[in-house]
């Protein structure tokens, strides 16, 4: 293949030191894409972490991608106090592409393969681009796989426990706002409708709260109105005075422009990888604004996945595992308070600790 331009090198496109232990890079021998797979590491157990299938320009895109979110897998595992490392996975699709459900199936079929191949170092699940009825597929090579259907005996997609858990970090950042964590009566701005989001918002009207919501899919203004919730448009749902931001869409949402332009107190959402640089999170100290780290915020998922799994699992010890988020979410603001650093090196120090206390 001949470049028609200088391609940026994986170090620079990656932007983090790479600490991964293994990585595989292979083409499916069905689809012909482009599948990484990501190790970051197994020193708290087998790697866990979603299997991502996307457009990016560039195959390297994807592996950037994967080396980024799978080393965000061992840090948001780690906080969640679960015994698992971090890892992903990532199918490139090539811009524009849209699969059928025949390519889509033999893209599992390889993802399935390449996973089998690392002896079970590392376990996947449904992420951007999957489905509990893909990851179905995939279980036909591997048994590395979690997040089956609940048709097929497995324990289904993730987002309501996701959901709880940043509903209970919305409760432990208001507490740490107001003193109070009583939700009735807070204005509570939540862009991005999907899974979660909408889950969210459900649960936060039922509460009692005021809402100001956002989706790039006009469709969610139906939810919208069936909770009584205003809505704007993403171009300035950052703009809106209120208690709390809700990022509940993609990843990146918290660039130097919005945080400089936001109108709330506090900001906590599922959304992955809110930071558009790590720098984010001093410039939300600066402001005033307190973040609630999104690796911690959103673990429900996880937790929901590795815990429900387990044979004999009983829903309310998941449930409490989830709940309990709020307290780590509240741990990790009295530490940044009392040692006078951002929450992100808070959490980062919290997950630091629990993967030192492992030695090999
Ligand atoms: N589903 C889970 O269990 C889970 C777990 C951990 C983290 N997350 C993260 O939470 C976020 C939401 O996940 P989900 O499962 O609800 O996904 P989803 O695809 O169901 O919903 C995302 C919603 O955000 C909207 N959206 C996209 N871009 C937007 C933008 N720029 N502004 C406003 N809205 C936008 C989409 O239209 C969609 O309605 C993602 O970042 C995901 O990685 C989800």
């Amino acid at each position: 293949m001949t470049l028609t331009q200088p391609s940026p090198s994986l170090d620079a496109l990656v932007g983090i030191p790479f600490t991964h232990e293994r990585v595989l890079i292979t083409t499916g021998i069905r689809s012909g894409l482009v599948i990484t797979v990501a190790v970051h590491s197994t020193r708290l157990g087998q790697a866990l972490g979603g299997a991502r299938m996307w457009q990016y320009e560039n195959w390297t895109d994807a592996v950037a991608d994967a080396l980024r979110l799978s080393a965000a897998m061992t840090l948001k595992n780690a906080a969640a106090g679960l015994n698992l490392g971090g890892g992903k996975s990532v199918i490139h699709l090539p811009l524009g592409t849209a699969l059928t459900e025949a390519e889509k199936r033999d893209a599992m079929l390889d993802l399935g393969d390449a996973i089998e191949s690392l002896d079970g170092a590392y376990m996947t699940a449904e992420d951007v681009g999957t489905n509990a009825e893909l990851m179905a597929v995939v279980k036909e090579r591997t048994d590395h796989v979690c997040g089956l259907p609940q048709s097929s005996g497995g324990v289904g997609e993730p987002a309501e426990a996701t959901a709880a858990g940043v509903y209970a970090s919305v409760v432990a950042t208001l507490e740490a706002l107001f003193g109070s964590r009583e939700v009735q009566g807070r204005h509570i701005v939540i862009s991005g409708l999907g899974q979660v989001g909408g889950r969210l918002a459900t649960a936060l009207a039922g509460s009692g709260a005021r809402l100001t919501v956002s989706d790039v899919n006009l469709a969610r203004r139906d939810l919208a109105d069936s909770l009584g919730a205003s809505w704007v448009s993403v171009d300035v749902v950052h703009l809106v005075p209120a208690d709390l931001f809700v990022p509940c869409g993609l990843g990146g949402v918290l660039t130097a422009r919005v945080i400089g332009e936001l109108n709330v107190l506090g900001v906590v959402g599922a959304a992955n990888n809110q930071l558009a640089q790590p720098e984010g999170a001093t410039q939300l100290d600066a402001r005033g604004i307190l973040w609630a780290p999104d690796f911690v915020v959103n673990s429900g998922g996880v937790i929901y996945l590795a815990l429900a799994s387990e044979p004999g699992a009983d829903p309310a010890v998941v449930a409490a595992r989830v709940e309990a988020i709020g307290d780590t979410v509240s741990t990790i603001f009295t530490d940044a308070r009392e040692q006078g650093i951002t929450t992100l090196a808070a959490a980062e120090h919290l997950a630091a600790a629990r993967l030192d206390a492992v030695r090999r």
